[in-house]
């Protein structure tokens, strides 16, 4: 008998069906679900047009790799220039969000000719060893052989000081995900801009879990008026579907030369498919307009909930943390129960990541839920 190695701890569910906001267990249970695999289906449960072309697809070719042309590639990359920021138009796809960092830091490390990095103190990047090494959370990482990095404080402009000579990148997630849903300030993102380009240094801004619609904008940063030398993407950009995505400045590429990177299935014809029905959904129906408006609902909602054990209700669009002066664990396990799937970002923050096609009902539900899990599972008001 093979088993799966147990890194995750078990929901104890079976999912056998997801559609739109709901997926349903083998019992025939539905579930309102703001757990979306980790954000990856935020455009909803097979999004019909990311089925579509996905199916369209596997019909004529299911392989091709980046040294010849496919014509999936050609239609996902005139997609994207609809949406990419400005300046960012040098793009390489990867599989998952973590090997998307490792390209990014890989390249800032190739443009610079240094070996510097410098991230922040609750970062989330990823699990592979570069990503990792830009990771914070001391549990994920004890035990590896990692890149040095400095971690300076999150939202602190004087963490620009540790910006040098010898940093070649500085990556940082304009609203941190895992670290507990901590949006960036402005102010803390141009003083790294400021002090990157004093200092020759590649800023990356890590989207992976922010961007694609998910905050009411198509990309997180863009609020707060900082541009990026190089950003991720990965997620919901293929509607559920495993790819992701570096996008790069031109100055940060030139140095390149042929073979010093590559990804066997990187770029697939699948994989590009995925992601030119995700943009197509992403401006058809107006995400990022949907996620801020049901985003601002559920932020209300949830800030209007009378509980002492909250601390905090943050977040924008549809990333949104519920800070508790609990564990959130009986939380989660009552929500489950109760038909809401939803995830932990740490030990006290409740994560919510629906999709962008909940509804008002859906919004009230989960406020409902949340104030009852409250009541019923800590006991408390
Ligand atoms: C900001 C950020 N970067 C990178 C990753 C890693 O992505 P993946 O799990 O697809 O490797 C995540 C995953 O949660 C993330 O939130």
């Amino acid at each position: 008998m093979v088993s799966l190695i147990s890194f995750y701890g078990s929901r104890g569910l079976k999912l056998v069906k997801g559609e739109g906001q709901y997926v349903w267990d083998s019992e025939g249970r539905r579930y309102l679900d703001a757990h979306t695999g980790h954000g990856a289906a935020f455009l909803g449960h097979r999004p019909p047009r990311v089925v579509k072309a996905i199916q369209d697809q596997m019909s004529s070719i299911m392989v091709v790799t980046p040294s010849f042309v496919s014509e999936s590639m050609e239609r996902c990359l005139s997609s994207l220039g609809l949406v990419l920021p400005n300046g960012l138009n040098h793009v390489y796809f990867q599989n998952s969000g973590t090997e998307a960092v490792e390209l990014a830091l890989k390249l800032a490390f190739k443009a610079t000719g240094r070996k510097g990095v410098v991230a922040f103190m609750g970062s989330f990047h990823g699990r592979t060893l570069g990503s990792l090494s830009a990771t914070w959370n001391p549990k994920y990482r004890k035990g590896y052989p990692l890149v040095d990095v400095r971690f300076g404080r999150f939202n602190d402009s004087s963490s620009a000081d540790l910006i040098d000579e010898e940093v070649a990148a500085v990556i940082v997630e304009p609203i941190q995900g895992e670290g507990g849903v901590r949006p960036t300030t402005p102010e803390f993102l141009r003083a790294l801009r400021e002090a990157c380009e004093e200092h020759g240094s590649v800023l990356i801004f890590d989207e992976v879990q922010s961007g694609f619609g998910r905050t009411g904008e198509v990309w997180a940063h863009r609020t707060r008026g900082v541009d990026p030398d190089v950003m991720t993407a990965g997620k919901s950009m293929g509607g559920g579907f495993p790819v992701s995505m570096v996008a790069a400045r031109e100055w940060v590429i030139e140095s390149l030369k042929g073979g010093e990177h590559g990804s066997t299935h990187g770029g697939n014809p699948l994989a590009c498919a995925a992601v030119y029905g995700g943009v197509s959904t992403l401006l058809e129906d107006d995400v990022p307009s949907r996620a801020a408006k049901m985003g601002n609902a559920l932020i209300k909602g949830l800030k209007g909930i009378e509980s002492r054990l909250i601390r905090d209700v943050r977040g924008e669009g549809l990333m949104i943390g519920v800070e508790l002066r609990a564990d959130v664990g009986p939380v989660l396990k009552r929500l489950q129960q109760r038909g809401i799937l939803a995830l932990r970002a740490g030990k006290a923050v409740l994560r919510l990541l629906p999709p962008y096609l909940i509804t008002e009902e859906d919004v009230s539900r989960i406020v409902e839920e949340v104030e009852s899990a409250l009541i019923h599972e800590i006991g408390s008001r």
